[in-house]
């Protein structure tokens, strides 16, 4: 649960061309449609400083970064965007859904960039003062199929990296997905774009269905 209460935090991972702006923004419409506020970002991002480290971090022409700056450029971002968007946005008891979080970090820097997953969970776990989604929803997409899905154009610092490094990290999605279940929902992204959202939504439903059973059973509490 994120620490906020009524607020809803969802996060959106997997490869690069994996569908998760298309989903993202088909769940934030239906969240919109029952009447939440919901708030759609992404990461590296959603701030003023997250977007100017996100040019850094991923745009070539910037010298040589090395894994651990790497790290803590994603985690700086990350800081921000908890400390300056998501956190509030919770607090007013709003929706948020992020493409991406502390999951790409775990993946791409832990084991893509071999610093370790603990090390990258703890490091992420410090600059967003703990906060971690309600669920994650992993959209999994085959590396070579991932490229071929991506929009033309340029490749950033990370998606220019080897199909072996995609592989990896896919491989670090689906394993932090089989570690605790109940805080992901896995989904084949080769799917058509309905049947991937309504599988999102329906477990959105039971998300809320849980939070009401249980405000159901505290003395005083709502529902
Ligand atoms: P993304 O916004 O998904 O790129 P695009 O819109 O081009 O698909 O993510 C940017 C890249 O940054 C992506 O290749 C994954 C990488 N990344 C990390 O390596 N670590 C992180 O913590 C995050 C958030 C992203």
């Amino acid at each position: 649960m994120s620490a906020e209460g009524t607020g809803l935090f969802i996060a959106f991972e997997g490869g690069d061309g994996a569908g998760k702006s298309t989903q993202s923004a088909l769940l934030a419409e239906a969240l919109r449609k029952r009447g939440l506020t919901v708030v759609q970002t992404r990461e590296p991002g959603g701030t003023e400083i997250g977007e100017k480290l996100r040019s850094l971090v991923l745009d070539h022409g910037h010298g040589e970064i090395d894994a651990r700056t790497e790290a803590l450029m994603y985690a700086a971002a990350r800081a921000a965007h908890v400390e300056q968007l998501i956190r509030p946005a919770l607090a007013r008891g709003e929706a948020v859904i992020t493409d991406r979080y502390i999951d790409s970090s775990v993946a791409y820097q832990g084991i893509g960039r071999d610093l370790g997953t603990e090390e990258i969970r703890q490091l992420n776990s410090w600059a967003t003062a703990s906060l971690w989604p309600d669920f994650t929803v992993i959209l999994d997409v085959d590396p070579v199929e991932g490229r071929a899905r991506r929009a033309p154009g340029g490749e950033d610092r990370l998606e220019s990296e080897p199909d072996t490094f995609h592989a990896q990290v896919r491989q670090a999605f689906l394993d932090a997905a089989e570690a605790a279940p109940e805080r992901y929902l896995v989904i084949d992204a080769r799917q058509d774009v309905e049947t991937i959202s309504e599988a999102i939504l329906r477990r959105v439903d039971e998300v809320f269905a849980a939070r009401r059973q249980r405000a159901a059973a505290v003395p005083g509490g709502q529902g």
